[in-house]
């Protein structure tokens, strides 16, 4: 029989080795800055706002309340938007786009002919177009990006669009502009050649042969106007690498392999089934969808005539689901679009950076859809706004933008989802700013109900005792924020690291998001 004292030591001795066995870095992180995927291209933290609900009217732009400037910009916003660091922001739309004639939304505000928004079933004032549309990226320090209507529009009218905001000398479309009020150019580099015309949902549906040559024939006429413009074609929108995505994206790199330098990708997720690793496990699709058009971009640039590198544009990325109920969109339209994310939304935001940060080679922009109010992570009424759960990853990882990403090595844990293969608990990113010798390392831990221990090893360089800890974690996975109750956001706080051997163990915890900030000495 064991004595009281036999007994407690006995029983603590136990306790360490139970504690010490849960500790043990289940995972390996090695980090090696020489291992580079490359550039983090500023443009992959934009953004989108589209003629779409309560995202413009309401939201970027609200004439005559008092929250808004005198040119009708609500400033509240525009104070949200810039921590943001929106880079680059997308504009008319969507679906919007392809039933859009800007010109009737240039001139004075209180001449610009109502119209009927047959995308969204809605109707258009023009109080908001290409001008209000321009200032306003300057305004919060975005680049412009215009998607031409490539649905029901015509190669002239986009044509000509260039001219308007581009021309320097005298020509009509150049004085327009600056009869209203802009008499040095916009100067847009940044044009789309339509917006999901794949989809028959889309105004001006077109099979891929009919719109690669629509395509190809405003690609060569806009650069005429202006060849110091950058193109992006439209990708396919459809979700999975079926036949039709993959040919789709086929016919249309290969008609426009010498004319643009990005193909767009368009990814909406969600959690219908109410099935947390499985919603986090989409990152498997990410990961090969990118893989897949870097594949057919490399095929269509074999055969280029002017070779020049193209991209990936993720031009329209989110969970959208709850907001989604009907079956065509002006029933969906009803909705708003005014998603309530919760707080595994905001996970998934940074399940979506992670994949961005790790094709970094390949997707050179990104834009979320959308800035505010649909979609989004800034929601307003009439009084004020709150940030949504998924502001702050959004915000946090645009601090790595220009940062060299790093192509480090992973193993722990996996789980599968039906019959895909297995994938890692950690869903993992990591970036380096040469100038400070800095390490980011962003940690998804997508397992609902367990820790996980990892040992982290560097290569190059010596690593600093300290990191700057960056962490959302939230014990209800549901949890929302509102007016006056942001009670989702993250915590930050500076951590001590046991190094040994150029490494050290960290506790990921479970259903968490961690971005390490580690110092190299
Ligand atoms: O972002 C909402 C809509 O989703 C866009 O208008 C369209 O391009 C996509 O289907």
């Amino acid at each position: 029989m064991l004595s009281r004292r036999a007994f407690s030591s006995t029983l603590i001795g136990l306790l360490s080795a139970c504690l010490a066995a849960a500790q043990a870095p289940a995972a390996h992180i090695r980090i090696d800055t020489g291992r580079v995927i490359g550039e983090v291209n500023p443009r992959v933290f934009g953004n989108f706002a589209e003629h779409l609900g309560r995202c413009i009217y309401g939201g970027i732009f609200d004439e005559g309340n008092p929250l808004s400037d005198a040119d009708g910009y609500r400033k509240d916003v525009m104070e949200a938007v810039k921590p943001l660091g929106v880079s680059i922001l997308r504009w008319p739309g969507g679906n919007f786009a392809s039933g859009y004639n800007w010109t009737d939304g240039v001139g004075p505000r209180d001449q610009r002919p109502g119209r009927p928004d047959h995308a969204w079933g809605a109707f258009e004032s023009n109080r908001f177009g290409t001008d209000e549309f321009l200032r306003y990226c300057e305004r919060i320090g975005a680049e412009p990006y215009l998607c031409i209507n490539a649905g029901l529009g015509t190669v002239d009218e986009a044509r000509q669009w260039v001219e308007y905001c581009n021309e320097t000398r005298p020509t009509y479309w150049a004085k327009q502009r600056a009869r209203n009020g802009r008499e040095k150019p916009w100067n847009v580099k940044v044009w789309g050649l339509g917006n999901e015309i794949d989809g028959p949902w889309q105004l001006g549906h077109k099979n891929a042969e009919d719109y690669a040559k629509f395509a190809l024939s405003a690609a060569v006429a806009m650069r005429r106007q202006d060849d110091s413009i950058q193109l992006i074609a439209s990708g396919s929108s459809n979700f999975r690498p079926n036949a039709d995505w993959v040919g789709w994206n086929r016919t249309v790199l290969d008609h426009l392999k010498d004319e643009i330098d990005y193909i767009s990708l368009h990814t909406y997720i969600g959690n219908p089934d109410n099935n947390f690793e499985k919603y986090l496990s989409v990152s498997q699709d990410l990961d090969d969808r990118i893989a897949i058009v870097q594949g057919q971009i490399r095929a269509a640039r074999n055969g280029q005539t002017r070779p020049h590198p193209i991209y990936i544009a993720f031009d329209e990325w989110n969970t959208w689901y709850r907001a989604r109920s009907g079956t065509t969109e002006f029933e969906i339209a009803k909705t708003g679009l005014e998603e309530h994310y919760n707080y595994e939304d905001a996970l998934a935001t940074g399940m979506f950076l992670n994949a961005f940060l790790r094709h970094a080679d390949v997707v050179k922009m990104a834009n979320l859809a959308q800035l505010v109010n649909v979609i989004a992570p800034i929601f307003t009424s009439k009084t004020g706004l709150y940030r949504q759960t998924i502001y702050f990853p959004l915000a946090e990882y645009g601090k790595q933008r220009g940062n060299t990403a790093l192509d480090i090595q992973v193993t722990g844990p996996t789980y599968r989802v039906g019959n895909r293969p297995p994938l890692g608990y950690l869903d993992i990113s990591s970036t380096y700013n040469a100038k400070d010798h800095v390490i980011y390392l962003n940690v998804l831990n997508r397992s609902e109900k367990m820790d996980i221990g990892a040992r982290v090893d560097n290569v190059a360089g010596r690593i600093g005792g300290q990191a700057a800890v960056w962490e959302m974690n939230q014990s209800d996975l549901k949890a929302v924020n509102d007016f006056g109750s942001e009670k989702v956001k993250p915590a930050t706080r500076s951590a001590t690291l046991t190094l040994a051997n150029n490494g050290f163990t960290y506790l990921f915890p479970k259903h968490s998001l961690t971005i390490l900030r580690l110092n190299l000495e």
